[in-house]
């Protein structure tokens, strides 16, 4: 089966989960939970919980052990993008293609939708993992793996510098430690706990734990270069708003092509660290090409 294919599979089953598990439209309040359904549905790439799935399937592990997890990563995911645009942050109008969810519920049910989504998040690790057959014991590890990569130590602790480094000369060191935390965090902890929930042995744990390290970097710094060079199409998000805002971004502090040489340089890394997983680390050592090489 090719990526693609793979990728689609992998997207569709994390779909049909995360409507099993979101509250219906129709609960009460009903634009809160409509607006949680709207950006969770909005279309994104479901890299995080994909990554998380093939980690737990690279080390033997069970898709339906894996799932409630991988949907908690994409809620935490969707609530930081909710976030990430409303007017106090980046302040965007369009999302995977569609307009931002506080152009559509407003800004206090954005926020609110945020803080749902974060917290229903919690729900799944602590419900629905262990309904799903998780052993308790991995089932809390999970939920403060994800738990630390998305606080103040990872992704939101990555936002706050991100913010504040607005508008200044930043050096290397400030926007490694933005993208490290921003993004690379969820990216690492998706595999982490697909590990962890697989039941891997500690170095191939460790391995894939620097698989997403480094991958998550790659991935933000694409990130940053699709932001200058691709359009609103592929992107579903209006490019070139990292220059209007005068963020730190790779391309800001290296330049372009420097740029794309680290990207490439941390996928090489990532896919170094695959070598204990042999031939079960063959699909994420493609995925992580696809990750520098994507248009969108
Ligand atoms: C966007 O993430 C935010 C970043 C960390 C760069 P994705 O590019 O994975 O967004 P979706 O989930 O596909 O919409
Ligand atoms: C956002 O980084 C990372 C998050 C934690 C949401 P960006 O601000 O670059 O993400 P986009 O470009 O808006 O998707
Ligand atoms: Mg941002
Ligand atoms: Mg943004
Ligand atoms: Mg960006």
């Amino acid at each position: 089966m090719t990526l693609d294919a793979r990728m689609k599979e992998r997207c569709a089953q994390v779909e049909r989960a995360l409507d099993r598990w979101l509250p219906p439209a129709t609960a009460q309040p009903r634009q809160l939970h409509e607006s949680m359904r709207y950006s969770v549905f909005a279309g994104g790439k479901r890299l995080r919980p994909a990554l998380l799935l093939e980690a737990c399937a690279a080390v033997g592990g069970e898709d339906d052990h894996a799932l409630p997890a991988a949907c908690a990563l994409e809620l935490i995911h969707t609530y930081s993008l909710v976030h990430d645009d409303l007017p106090c942050m980046d302040d965007d109008d369009l999302r995977r293609g569609k307009p931002t969810n506080h152009k559509v519920f407003g800004e206090a049910l954005a926020l609110l939708c945020g803080d749902a989504l974060l917290t229903h998040a919690f729900l799944l690790l602590a419900r629905e993992q262990v309904a799903a057959g998780v052993p308790t014991v991995v089932a809390a590890e999970v939920a403060a793996v994800l738990a630390e990569a998305a606080g103040s130590g990872g992704m939101v602790g990555g936002q706050a510098v991100d913010m504040d480094s607005e508008r200044k000369s930043v050096g290397a060191e400030t926007v490694e430690y933005i993208h490290r935390h921003k993004t690379a965090a969820l990216l690492r902890a998706a595999v982490e706990s697909g590990a962890l929930i697989g039941g891997a042995a500690p170095a191939a744990r460790a391995g894939l734990a620097t698989y997403g390290a480094e991958l998550g970097l790659a991935f933000q710094i694409t990130d940053d270069l699709l932001d200058l060079e691709s359009s609103e199409e592929a992107l579903g998000k209006r490019p070139r708003q990292d220059e209007q805002l005068d963020k730190a971004t790779y391309p800001k502090v290296y330049g372009v092509e420097r740029s794309r040489q680290l990207a490439r340089q941390c996928v090489s890394r990532a896919k170094a660290a695959l070598e204990c997983l042999g031939e079960n680390g063959a699909l994420l050592g493609q995925l992580a090409d696809h990750v520098v090489e994507r248009t969108g």
